[in-house]
Formats: structure tokens, sequence, C-alpha cells
């Protein structure tokens, strides 16, 4: 890497990343002094500066993170999966150097799918959320394949796309401006703006979102008024930075044991507003029958209109 991707959280200078601990230069620093931040034993850097965190553990919780990552391992959601790096390969195979952020990346499910494209598709993945518990599961899981930065071996032929596990929030990305090929936001927040400001010109964004008619079955049962994804809105506020190219429908059919269905409801956030009595009566009928529901989802491929 031969100029910084990544800038300082604290002064905006050229920051640059190490195997213990990562330091600006201080060049935009009014002191002219570094700022250094330490590698996480798990392999994460934290570059959330106080100041930017709204609370005291933001972002998903641990709960949430583990039964999610249950869930999705048990390939659940693999049609989407699959979906995404199928469209991903496709955009970036004839790109030379390939910088992907992956944003709200949780526990890394589809974040580790995409590495799998492997080097000669993707450089680099930086899979960044603002939940650190979130971060450490993914950078515990690329460390036990050697799949960080540091553990990268220029000369070897068994060089991996190298992940950058950042707690960071999405409204303050620490990546210089125009140097991220493309960004995938799969649930996660969507921030235009920051979004344009951080990507290429003519770079991509891949979003993922529920559908009308997600998991309809499951809100049936824990809601008396079902409100519907408003799944297009914000589009309109893409639009002054994105050109959207494609739109892709995928539906599954999903039989839940009753851990399965305990797991997606923790993981799901609006699950947790449905009254305990309607949770538990749920889960109970469950236990004696598989239940049935369709995840709906909607996938959008957008291109960054140069300039903006
Ligand atoms: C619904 S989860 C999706 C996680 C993952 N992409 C997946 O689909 O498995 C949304 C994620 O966005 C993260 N998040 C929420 N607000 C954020 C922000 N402002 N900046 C970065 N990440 C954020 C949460 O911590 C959470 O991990
Ligand atoms: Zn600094």
């Amino acid at each position: 890497m031969l100029v910084s991707l990544f800038i300082c959280p604290l002064c905006q200078s050229p920051l640059t990343p190490a195997a213990d601990t990562w330091r600006c230069d201080g060049s935009l620093n009014p002191k002219q002094t570094n700022h250094p931040f330490d590698v996480a034993r798990q392999g994460y850097v934290n570059l959330l500066p106080v100041q930017q965190k709204k609370s005291k553990a933001p972002g998903d919780s641990q709960a949430s993170i583990e039964a999610r990552k249950r869930f999705l391992h048990a390939g659940h959601y693999q049609p989407l999966n699959d979906l995404i790096c199928q469209k991903m390969l496709a955009l970036l195979s004839s790109i030379g150097q390939v910088n992907w952020l992956d944003i709200g990346c949780g526990e890394g499910y589809y974040t580790q799918s995409m590495a799998q494209l492997g080097s000669d598709v993707m450089d680099t993945l930086i899979a960044a959320d603002i939940s650190k518990p979130a971060v450490m599961e993914i950078a515990r899981t690329s460390k036990a394949e050697s799949k960080l930065w540091y553990q990268q071996d220029k000369e070897s032929a068994t060089q991996s796309t190298a992940i950058y596990p950042l707690v960071t929030s999405a409204a303050h990305l620490p990546l210089r401006a125009g140097s991220v090929t493309g960004i995938s936001s799969i649930f996660s927040p969507i921030l235009p703006e920051a979004f344009a400001e951080v990507l290429a010109d003519d770079g991509y964004l891949i979003i993922a979102k529920p559908d009308v008619g997600h998991l309809a079955t499951m809100r049936d049962a824990l809601f008396d008024d079902v409100r519907e994804h408003d799944s297009d809105k914000f589009l309109t506020e893409l639009s002054p930075y994105f050109t959207l190219l494609d739109t892709h429908r995928i539906n599954t059919e999903l039989t839940l044991s009753a851990g399965d269905l305990a797991d997606l409801m923790t993981m799901t956030p609006y699950a947790y507003r449905a009254r305990s009595e309607k949770r538990q009566a749920l889960l109970i009928a469950v236990k004696e029958n598989a239940f049935n529901t369709e995840a709906k989802f909607v996938v959008y491929v957008l291109r960054k209109i140069a300039d903006k």
C-alpha cells in the first residue's frame, strides 16, 4: 500500500497500519504529534473516538451477535450470501487494485464469504462495525484463518485477501477520500454522503435489505398490527450521489426449529418490540412443529456518480 488507505479518526492525517500499533503521521494535527492506535489481541483496531460514541456500548449487543452467528452459520440465508458474492465477482474481476469496505459487517458471515473470492479479486477487505463485540468476533475468526493484514506475506503464493477489522462509525469513516472501490451495507446503515466521500469515482455500493413480506408469518404471530418494511425510501436519498444499476429480489423458504426461531427473534431488532407473551406462545407452539416462513430480500447495486 503506497498511499495510506486509512486516516486518523482524531486529526485526519494519514494513518499507517502495523502489526502492533497503527500511527498517524500527525501532518494535519495542529500539534504535529502522532496518534497511536493499538491492535487488540484478537486482531482488530478501535478507531472510534469516545466523542463519536453515542452510548457506552454502541451497535449490536453480544447476545444478538451470538444469535446471528448461530442462525447464519446454519445456512438459512445462504442464497442471499451467494447472490452478493456473485454480484461482487462480476463487478470486480476486471479491476486492478480492489479495496472493499463492508460497513456494519456484524460478526462477519457475509464478510468472510467476500474474502473467499480470493486475493485475485479483492486485495483489501475492511470489516467495519460500531459494535466492539461484533468486530472482535470477525477479527478472531480472520486471525485463526491467517487472513489479517499483518499475516499476509506479499511474496507468498498462499496470500489471501487482507482483512482489516475496525471498530468505527459509518458516519466518520477513517478512510482517505476516493480510496475505496466498493462498499457493501448488508442490513446496515446507509449514509449516502459519507459513502460517496470515501468511494473512488465510479465506485460501487451494494445494499441488501429485507423486502416487503420478509418473515411475514413470524411477524403475524408476534404483532397485532404488522407494518411493512419501506424498502425504497433510501434510494431517493442516495440519488444525488449514486446511479442504480441493478435490483435483485430473492426469496427463500425457511423451516425453523424452536432454537432457530429464538435466534432469529434475538437478531431481528423489531422482534424485541413484540409482547413477551406473544414471543413465548410462538416458541411453545414451535416446540411441537417446525415453523415455516419466507425470507424476502432485495439487493441493490449502485455506482457512484463521478465527482460527487
Ligand atoms: C442488522 S446488523 C447486520 C450485520 C451483518 N451485516 C449481517 O447482515 O449479518 C447491523 C449492524 O450494523 C452495525 N451498526 C449500527 N449502526 C452503525 C454505525 N453507525 N456505524 C457502523 N456500524 C453500525 C450494528 O452494530 C450491526 O452489527
Ligand atoms: Zn492523528
